[in-house]
């Protein structure tokens, strides 16, 4: 495996692209079809380390997952909501955020059994009290650092009582937790967050027949009744919007270049980044679009933008493209003027502090960028010179740097390159056939 990748900037980018499956998708069809009565049939799944980890926690948890081969459907078949056994080993997360928070929220509802969660070094240093304090109100036990908010995390099983639960964050990985919990908890369970997140759980966990319900301003409120089973479904997975915003940027701004990302998922709760698109004034067309198991998709035909407009992120848009502020502050750099990503906390919690790591980065092309508490303000017209990178461990930071690569002077070199393997295993063969 090579971990030192060279990028040579310059050039232009041209040809199609099928993104790989969505992340969030992936990890949802493994775990609600691991609790549905039947087998559920997965199409697109992502063959990359952190949805493998999901899969390789749900076999240790008694789940029957053939080897899943990359590009080839698999099905898998359900145990029930609390059909899973007492694991003999520690149940590994790697990098995944969202295996560990997911399966913190399902497996505190299995009574009387015991599991212990842990995770690479990132992601044991990783908040977890955003979803263990919300779930011990419903009777979840918890025990691990910082009073269950680090792990290694073990969880004594309990019967969960339903509650009422207002999440102080916008999180799909906290309201998700939360939700599979009420799947096997007495009564109704409701979160109201306070901005909308991705909502693919609530669409799968519909689309399996759970007794679920969507009100409030944007769907912000949501609720959960256990009893009712869930029934194994085909889920098709589309193409990742975050993978896909790679090259929609780097079309945008690299000199003569045109590219048509096929099959990418546009649920509304995950288009952000289309909006500050628009803002900047980039030249993009959706075309081919279509709803497939109830998930929005398109293609997208983007060409290299006459000139690019700063822009601002703040406030209610942050959830809807949180993992597109790395590739945006790129972006930021080559726009006309000063850009801010405002509101943005968040991002200090998520593989690394991609604020301070893209800062940190970055400069080292020559950009200009201010660090704030809670953002970046970032000055637009950089010339970008070659540079020695390193992604700091952080799949998107490695991506983000490849990009802004193609936009500096020389060739420039990224270390820690193989990051990108968590979301996006071809990335660097798909730079090369864009690029060549
Ligand atoms: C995810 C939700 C987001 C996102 C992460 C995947 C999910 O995290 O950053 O990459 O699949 O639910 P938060 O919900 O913690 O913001």
């Amino acid at each position: 495996m090579n971990n030192v990748r060279t990028v040579k900037g310059g050039g232009n980018l041209q040809g199609k692209i099928k993104v790989p499956g969505d992340k969030s998708i992936s990890h949802r069809a493994l775990i609600i079809g691991s609790i549905a009565e039947g087998e559920t049939l997965i199409e697109g799944f992502l063959h990359s380390e952190d949805p493998l980890s999901t899969a390789d926690c749900l076999r240790k948890l008694g789940v029957n997952i053939p080897k899943i081969i990359k590009n080839e459907p698999f099905t898998i078949s359900g145990l029930g909501v609390d059909g899973f056994r007492e694991p003999k080993e520690i149940l590994n997360c790697g990098n995944s955020g969202t295996t560990m928070r997911l399966l913190m929220g399902l497996l505190a509802a299995q009574k009387d059994k015991n599991f212990i969660l842990t995770g690479d070094h990132s992601l044991n240093e990783r908040p977890m009290g955003r979803v263990s304090k919300p779930l011990s109100l419903m009777g979840g036990r918890f025990f691990g650092r910082e009073n269950g908010n680090k792990a290694p995390i073990s969880i004594g099983g309990n019967k969960l009582q339903g509650c009422l639960i207002g999440t102080p964050v916008a999180s799909a990985q906290v309201k998700s937790a939360i939700l599979l919990a009420g799947l096997n908890a007495a009564g109704t369970t409701s979160v109201i967050e306070p901005a909308s997140s991705r909502d693919h759980t609530e669409r799968m966990l519909k689309a399996f027949g759970a007794d679920i319900s969507i009100r409030g301003e944007l769907g912000r409120n949501i609720a959960i009744k256990s009893g009712k089973n869930l029934i194994a479904q085909k889920v098709l997975i589309p193409g990742d919007i975050s993978s896909a915003a790679f090259w929609m940027i780097a079309a945008s701004i690299v000199p003569n270049s045109e590219v048509l990302v096929q099959n990418i998922g546009l649920n509304p709760t995950r288009i952000g980044i289309l909006k500050i698109m628009d803002v900047m004034g980039c030249d993009y067309e959706i075309v081919e679009q279509s709803i497939i198991a109830g998930e929005p998709i398109g293609s997208i035909k983007i060409k290299t933008a006459k000139s690019l407009k700063p822009f601002i992120i703040e406030g209610d848009i942050l959830p809807k493209l949180i993992d597109e502020i790395p590739i945006l502050t790129v972006a930021a750099c080559f726009c006309n003027g000063v850009s801010e990503i405002k509101d943005a906390k968040e991002l200090r919690v998520k593989e690394t502090d991609r604020l301070k790591v893209m800062a940190r980065q970055l400069r080292k092309f020559g950009a200009k960028i201010e660090e704030k508490e809670d953002g970046l303000i970032v000055s637009g017209e950089s010339k970008f010179n070659s540079a020695e990178v390193d992604s700091e461990t952080d799949h998107r930071v490695s991506m983000s740097l490849a990009v802004a690569s193609l936009l500096a002077k020389g060739s420039s070199k990224i270390i820690r390159a193989n990051a990108s393997d968590v979301s996006y295993p071809n990335f660097w063969d798909d730079l090369a056939k864009l690029t060549n």
